[in-house]
């Protein structure tokens, strides 16, 4: 981009030098000031590719489809739902136009966010169980961001789920793997971002999330046992792929509950790395931290409620790279001793 295009996306966003350099500094962990973006106008010196794509995206104001990227691995407890909410919570932050649809029967993130109140989403039927087996619309069933629900509101826009959406599963009818790609369709134009937090099975519902996605993240505990299961949900990706979903590509797998000062950590990882180099990305690790056990516990998003914790900024650093249409961030292999005798196939 030449310094008169940065002029005129700067006007475009009637912001003064200072105040870009103050918002840059905020989103893009550039350290720039007033001088330095007179510099970038005058064409003196050229203008970091960081930059470049939050301006564009900050005046992309044109409405575009939402990206939808799912959360899916069938293993249970794999920080699948924590990554969806504090991901949808990033993105929010980046000032993204969010929606977080919990696909899951067992409605954690449901709990989390409106605690007893879901009951009464359940009663305005506001729940994506509406959606898939009463052909209700999508629209309907939102809840706005800052919305209260029986005194309990997300802090992004939201489709709750519900038990009942466990009787998708015993659901005969043509096309039905395609359901909730159909009802999103009508809202891609009015979201940036869904996120789609799916079970942890290999049933319909995960079939219908990875049929609506476009891309999708596979958490996955840096556990042995852990690792050796993703070549099943990666399967299941491939076979969607074929029938279903087309356009569906991996984002990357995500491992979380890292211990850097473990070595099983470092080489469960370090295997991951090597056995996914032509499948998958595999993303720089969560770490394991009791924040996200006490976020859990205190019913609130890491994030949220330890903005400034270490172990959560991996989730900022995603969601920047997802705004700007970059790849992940990559985990990096790390030293371990040889003596552990660890040799899984994962793949
Ligand atoms: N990085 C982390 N460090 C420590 N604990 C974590 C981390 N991420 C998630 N947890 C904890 O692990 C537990 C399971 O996480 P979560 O509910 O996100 O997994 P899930 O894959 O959605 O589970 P399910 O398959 O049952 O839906 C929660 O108690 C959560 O607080
Ligand atoms: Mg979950």
């Amino acid at each position: 981009m030449d310094g008169e295009t940065f002029r005129t996306l700067r006007r475009k966003l009637r912001r003064t030098q200072i105040e870009l350099a103050e918002e840059l500094n905020r989103h893009c962990r550039q350290t720039c000031d007033r001088a330095m973006l007179s510099r970038w106008e005058s064409g003196r010196d050229s203008i970091p590719g960081e930059v470049v794509n939050a301006m564009e995206a900050w005046t992309d104001r044109q409405p575009r489809d939402a990206r939808v990227f799912a959360l899916a691995n069938q293993k249970g407890g794999v920080g699948k739902t924590t990554s969806a909410l504090n991901l949808a919570y990033a993105l929010m932050q980046l000032e993204q136009r969010v929606l977080l649809l919990d696909l899951d029967p067992q409605a954690t993130a449901t709990s989390v966010l409106f605690g007893q109140a879901a009951t009464e989403l359940f009663r305005q039927r506001r729940t994506v169980a509406h959606v898939i087996l009463d052909d209700q619309a999508m629209a309907d069933a939102v809840t706005r961001g800052g919305e209260a629900v029986d005194g309990r509101s997300a802090p992004f826009d939201f489709v709750g789920s519900h038990i009942n959406l466990a009787g998708v599963d015993m659901r005969r009818e043509p096309g039905f793997d395609a359901a909730l790609q159909d009802s999103l369709e009508a809202l891609r134009s009015s979201y940036d971002f869904v996120i789609v937090d799916a079970p942890p099975n290999l049933g319909t519902l995960t079939w219908m999330a990875l049929g609506a996605a476009d891309l999708v993240i596979v958490p996955v505990q840096t556990e042995p046992y852990d690792a050796m299961g993703v070549s099943m949900i990666l399967e299941t990706v491939r076979k969607v792929q074929r029938r279903l979903n087309p356009g569906l590509r991996i984002a990357g797998i995500l491992p979380t509950r890292f211990s850097a000062n473990l070595v099983i950590d470092r080489e469960v990882l370090n295997h991951l790395v090597t056995a996914m180099a032509d499948i998958a990305p595999v993303i720089e690790p969560v770490p394991s931290s009791t924040i996200y056990s006490h976020a859990a516990w205190a019913s609130r998003i890491t994030l949220e409620a330890s903005p400034r914790s270490k172990v959560v900024q991996v989730y900022v650093r995603l969601a920047e790279a997802m705004v700007a249409g970059r790849p992940l961030p990559r985990a990096t292999q790390t030293a371990v001793s040889p003596e552990v005798p660890i040799r899984p196939e994962v793949a």
